[in-house]
């Protein structure tokens, strides 16, 4: 098993005039190649942080993130990061809030693939082929984001992610604005392009069912520590510590 990305001692905290958050306060994880990992934990436990962190969106304040290409994400050279960045990529949880809302779809996804060394003839056939990935068409280019539901959104971004050749994506609530129906349907879909595309996925919710929908482990974190990591049915099954516990309780009834 090859590990794509190994955190160490990682900690962050969000000062402000009147207090600090320790909004990571140790963390320790190793994110395997071509592996589904779901971080669960109640709400401001640090996972949108943590998220964030491994993909080189903010850097902590200590502690080693370290890529398989050698260049450790924490204290590397900006440099380093801008061309590690496209193959690591975040999807976020307001679809409404990740397109510009002034910008048709094909506005706002051929300068992704421009960046991606795709030369202009072959913009339109690459996005194309993109949305086609996540059940979109061509059709949608032209639609404003208004113009699209949530959970076509959410698609878009998937499809906005993909053309970076991503070797790894980051899913924070991607289906927490959606109803049931939007949800499943998401969480399938990457199920599938994992299976197509072998990116690592790095699952993020506060639903310990869904969680189990989609990744093989989960890791359930709690005031910015991770404090549990097992098969994602252990966890279902015998959670071993208090936060866990919670989020098994927390699960309705007529998922399992
Ligand atoms: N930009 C910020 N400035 C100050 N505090 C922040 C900032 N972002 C997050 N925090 C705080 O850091 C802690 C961790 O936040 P984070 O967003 O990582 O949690 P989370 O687990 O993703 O929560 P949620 O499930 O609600 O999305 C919380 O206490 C939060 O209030
Ligand atoms: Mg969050």
């Amino acid at each position: 098993m090859t590990v794509m990305l190994s955190l160490r001692d990682v900690r962050k905290a969000y000062r402000s005039a009147s207090r600090d958050v320790n909004a990571l306060d140790g963390v320790d994880l190793d994110l395997p190649s071509d592996h589904a990992l779901a971080l669960v934990g109640e709400s401001g436990c640090g996972k949108t942080t943590l998220g964030e962190l491994t993909v080189g969106l903010q850097r902590p304040d200590a502690g080693q993130i370290m890529h398989a290409s050698g260049v450790d994400l924490a204290n590397c050279r900006p440099r380093s990061l801008r061309s590690l960045r496209p193959r690591l990529q975040m999807v976020f949880q307001n679809p409404f809030a990740s397109f510009a809302p002034h910008l048709r779809l094909h506005q706002s996804l051929a300068p992704v693939a421009r960046r991606q060394g795709i030369a202009q003839p072959m913009i339109i056939s690459a996005l194309v082929d993109s949305l086609e990935q996540v059940g979109l068409s061509a059709a949608h280019l032209d639609r404003y984001p208004a113009q699209l539901s949530g959970g076509q959104l959410q698609r878009a971004s998937l499809a906005r992610a993909l053309l970076c050749d991503p070797q790894y994506i980051v899913a924070d609530e991607i289906s927490s604005a959606l109803d049931v129906a939007a949800q499943d349907e998401l969480t399938r879909l990457l199920g599938r392009l994992r299976a197509q595309r072998h990116f690592t996925l790095l699952f993020i919710t506060h639903d310990l069912g869904l969680a189990r929908q989609v990744a093989d482990d989960v890791c359930v974190m709690d005031a910015g520590r991770i404090v549990e990591r097992g098969r994602a049915d252990q966890v279902l099954d015998d959670p071993q510590t208090r936060a866990a516990k919670r989020l098994v309780d927390a699960i309705p009834r007529f998922r399992y």
